[in-house]
């Protein structure tokens, strides 16, 4: 699923760019592109840092 259009960046992408160790949207913006621009897609990429970050608590201490 494209998630920005500007930039045409898709779900997958984001997920990757979330792996690689993005944690906010700039982190996302400046990784693939998405939100770069007009930031139409920020809300969705930001859904997307939620549910594909790593949980943190699950950290160990
Ligand atoms: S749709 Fe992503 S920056 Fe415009």
């Amino acid at each position: 699923m494209f998630v920005c259009l500007c930039n045409g960046v898709t779900s997958q992408t984001v997920a990757e760019a979330v792996e690689a160790g993005a944690s906010t949207t700039k982190d996302v913006a400046q990784a693939c592109g998405a939100g770069a621009d007009c930031g139409r897609c920020r809300r969705t990429v930001q859904a997307l840092l939620r549910s594909s970050a790593p949980d943190r608590t699950a950290r160990p201490t």
